[in-house]
């Protein structure tokens, strides 16, 4: 009974009169604004069982299948309840919610032909590792609008060590499946769950609007091969706020599609916000843009990152070949400690999906400023390397300090900027100081989030940070 009144509780606290977000910083509001659902089913009845050992695809297809006839009647959720649910790959529907209770588990079959193939991105033109197909997420979307996967704390397993073992012993045929994938959707919320093990990267909205992404644990081993956490991906109107991610590889990466194909796509990612990231990655960076960003990357804040133990904090991938753009960018309030290579730019990442690149497609990086970072024990400040005969312009670096144990702390070429109050000194590229007009160097003011307030910052930092002291992942 009190479980019920609870439960109840939870679906009526994600409803609100607040109207569709459109633009910017509002995309942070619309989990509010998501309807309740006058209808809703729990698993079981479809046949599932939670046992571990039951693989209950068939359960998870008939359990949608049904719900389609509720879409233009307000929705529905499909309530999954604790237990272990067994599946392969599933496929959403629109005007849907997903509700994982807490204890409820969703893992993945570790068997390839539980996920089945699909068709490569057009802005890709082939899988991401291997030419031709790839296979489809544990939870897909396709064309949705106004779909929701969130619930108490339950948990979205992937189990993906066999994947990586595939990976690792070459014996993959088609690219690796991510945990959770959206294409061509608007209105997506994905909020207070737990994504475990992806057998690549975990949560991928590609051709998407109005996403928000919130209080979310994304774990993975930290040597897991490109177990990337989120990565938005010619998307715009993304917010991500209050998680904590600690993976293989980088925490948030936006991108934007790959060389030529991603160039004749020409979808951006824009209007991206990024807020209160805590985690670890000992290979990669907490915020990556790139390496995949020819159809542009613009519009991006970035506000309250904390970082231990990783090799980078802040990271831009590119190379000739590329094209597109990455461009008014801002990140500030950066907390970090031991720290490879706290800054690291790199305009010869290189990795192209075939040889039909072409090497004269420049990539336009611009107007990325970097504001207000303090990191103890950095091995190196900045690495920040552009491309020769392409400088990288306008990178502007004010109020930040690292305790750094290299010498030189900064090695920059082939880049142009400025720096203020800049601790140790910046490299002699960066030297000049931050001109009084404004528009040389980006600044978000547009799209930071209303909200924004250093006390809420500063607590969900503490906060996250007691949560997962110490050794939170054991194995
Ligand atoms: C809001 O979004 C619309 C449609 O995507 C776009 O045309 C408009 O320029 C946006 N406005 C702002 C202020 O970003
Ligand atoms: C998605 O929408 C596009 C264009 O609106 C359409 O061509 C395509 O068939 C749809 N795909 C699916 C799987 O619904
Ligand atoms: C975050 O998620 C947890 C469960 O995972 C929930 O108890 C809590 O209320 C959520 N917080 C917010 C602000 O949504
Ligand atoms: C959610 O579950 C994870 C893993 O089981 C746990 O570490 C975390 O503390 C939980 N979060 C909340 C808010 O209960
Ligand atoms: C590769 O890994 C898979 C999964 O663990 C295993 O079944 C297979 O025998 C391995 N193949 C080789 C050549 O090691
Ligand atoms: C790759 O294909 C071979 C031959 O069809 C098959 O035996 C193997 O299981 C496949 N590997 C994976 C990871 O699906
Ligand atoms: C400094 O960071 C490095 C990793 O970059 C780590 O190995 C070392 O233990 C740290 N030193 C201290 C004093 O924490
Ligand atoms: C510099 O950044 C720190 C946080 O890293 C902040 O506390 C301080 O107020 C900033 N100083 C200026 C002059 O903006
Ligand atoms: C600067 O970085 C480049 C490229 O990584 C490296 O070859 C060079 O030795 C570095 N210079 C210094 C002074 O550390």
């Amino acid at each position: 009974m009190k479980r019920s009144l609870l439960r109840v509780f939870l679906v009526l606290a994600t409803i609100s009169e607040i109207p569709w977000a459109i633009n910017g910083s509002s995309v942070c509001k619309q989990s509010r604004s998501r309807a309740f659902r006058p209808h809703s089913v729990t698993i079981t009845e479809f046949g599932a069982v939670g046992d571990g050992v039951t693989l209950n695809t068939k359960a998870f297809h008939n359990a949608i299948f049904y719900l389609h006839s509720f879409a233009d009647k307000g929705g529905a959720q499909l309530f999954v309840p604790a237990g272990r649910w067994l599946t392969g790959s599933f496929s959403l529907i629109s005007h849907l919610t997903l509700w994982l209770d807490e204890g409820a588990v969703i893992l993945g079959s570790k068997a390839s032909n539980d996920w089945p193939l699909i068709a490569p991105l057009p802005s890709y033109g082939r899988g991401r590792e291997l030419p031709g197909r790839r296979h489809q997420s544990l939870i897909y979307g396709y064309n949705l609008t106004d779909v929701v996967i969130t619930g108490d704390n339950g948990t979205i397993d992937g189990q993906g060590s066999v994947w990586w073992h595939w990976f690792r012993n070459l014996t993959l045929n088609y690219t690796r499946p991510h945990l959770v994938e959206f294409i061509n959707s608007t209105g997506v919320v994905i909020s207070s769950l737990t994504f475990l093990n992806s057998p690549f990267w975990t949560i991928h909205p590609v051709y998407c609007s109005q996403v928000h992404v919130h209080n979310l644990t994304i774990l993975a081993p930290l040597d897991s091969p490109n177990t990337d956490g989120i990565d938005p991906d010619s998307s715009n109107d993304v917010c991500i706020e209050d998680c904590y991610i600690r993976t293989g590889d980088d925490l948030i990466s936006i991108k934007s599609g790959w060389d030529e194909y991603g160039i004749a796509y020409a979808r951006p990612s824009s209007n991206i916000i990024i807020r209160r990231l805590a985690g670890e990655t000992q290979t990669s960076a907490g915020v990556a843009l790139g390496s995949e960003m020819s159809g542009g990357i613009s519009e991006v804040h970035v506000e309250g990152l904390q970082l231990v133990n990783s090799k980078s904090a802040i990271r831009i991938k590119t190379a000739p070949g590329r094209g597109g753009y990455i461009r008014n960018i801002y990140i500030s309030d950066v907390i970090m400690s031991n720290v490879k290579i706290a800054i690291r730019f790199t305009g010869q990442y290189g990795d192209h999906p075939d040889e039909n690149y072409d090497p004269n497609a420049l990539p336009t990086i611009d107007r990325i400023s970097l504001k207000d970072i303090i990191g103890k024990n950095i091995s190196v400040a900045g690495l920040m390397e552009g491309i020769e005969g392409d400088n990288f312009l306008n990178i502007c670096l004010s109020n930040i300090t690292f305790s750094v144990t290299s010498d030189p702390p900064w090695n920059c070429s082939y880049i142009q900027g400025y720096s203020n109050l800049v601790f140790p000194e910046s490299c002699e590229l960066l030297r000049e100081s931050i001109p009084e007009d404004s528009s040389v160097c980006y600044s978000s003011n547009h799209l930071r989030p209303e909200s924004s307030d250093g006390t809420r910052l500063v607590s969900t930092m503490i906060k996250l940070r007691a949560m997962y002291r110490g050794e939170f992942w054991r194995k």
